[in-house]
């Protein structure tokens, strides 16, 4: 079972807000385990101080090495990997996500304020990760991103094992659009092929608009997945007469606008299939 232990000035944040939904449960079932714990615990002192003003002047308060250190090693075991959540880091993908879901231990540092200091970073800290390109007040919510992200990818914790494996990211295409009952509605009807029950045309269908809104959305990721794809083309030893590109071009071109319309890909043009 996946442990993680948390490192924050702010346990609580992190306590109240794994209790609910696919988290909560997963956390019911056993699937991991979470908890926070604050480096006050560590600190001697009347104020119980657990940060200091910067050497050399700056902003924010920077968060003590002993007071950090002291909680390390409170968790800490052999097979933990120590992980600093930091704009600095690497940022985080599914794909590490799913690496971080077969450790053993996890241990997120959060940092506040200015930051910690960075001889923990130098002797601790196996990586650092970024949920992104923008700074925030502290690593909490950076940590419960994480966290969320990782428990999706550990068996059971998802209805089905091979949800997070079909969500967006997993083939490296994002996920097509969904629509429930009723059929029609806002004068927009459901894709006749959603209702057929055919099992085996539906999954195609479904994969091929994935791909159209990779296209749209992401021609980034659309590259790579058509890269992907070519070269399992090129395996073949009997070759199909369309290349993935000029099929999935004809799929798009049999769509009728009123289907292009309800997945919102009324946009996409046969020039966007130029990569
Ligand atoms: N702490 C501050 N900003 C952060 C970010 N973008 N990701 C992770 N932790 C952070």
């Amino acid at each position: 079972m996946l442990r993680i232990d948390v490192i924050t000035l702010f346990p609580e944040m992190i306590e109240g807000a794994v209790t609910h939904g696919v988290l909560g449960q997963a956390l019911k079932k056993d699937h991991l385990a979470i908890s926070a714990h604050t480096p006050r615990e560590f600190a001697n002192d009347r104020h119980r101080t657990v940060d200091d003003r910067p050497f050399g002047g700056g902003d924010g308060m920077i968060m003590l090495a002993e007071t950090l250190e002291k909680t390390l090693h409170k968790v800490q075991h052999k097979n933990s990997k120590i992980i600093y959540m930091s704009p600095q880091g690497k940022t985080l993908t599914d794909d590490l996500a799913r690496t971080f879901s077969n450790e053993e231990h996890l241990v997120l540092i959060c940092g506040r304020y200015g930051g910690i200091d960075q001889r923990i970073i130098n002797s601790y800290v196996d990586e650092e990760v970024s949920i992104g390109d923008y700074v925030l007040s502290g690593g909490e919510l950076g940590a419960l991103v994480l966290i969320d992200a990782v428990a999706r990818f550990i068996p059971g914790v998802l209805g089905h094992d091979e949800s997070a494996h079909k969500d967006s990211f997993s083939a490296g295409l994002l996920e097509h659009p969904n629509f429930t009952r009723p059929r029609v509605y806002l004068e927009q009807e459901v894709p006749d092929v959603l209702l057929s029950g055919n099992h085996k045309v539906i999954e195609e269908w479904k994969s091929k608009v994935s791909a159209l809104v990779t296209l749209q959305k992401r021609p980034d990721l659309f590259l790579e997945y058509i890269h992907q794809e070519n070269l399992k083309y090129q395996a073949l030893k009997k070759k199909k007469k369309k290349t993935p590109l000029v099929e999935l071009k004809s799929f798009f071109m049999s769509l009728s606008d009123k289907d292009k319309q309800v997945l919102g890909l009324q946009d996409l043009t046969e020039e966007d299939f130029n990569v």
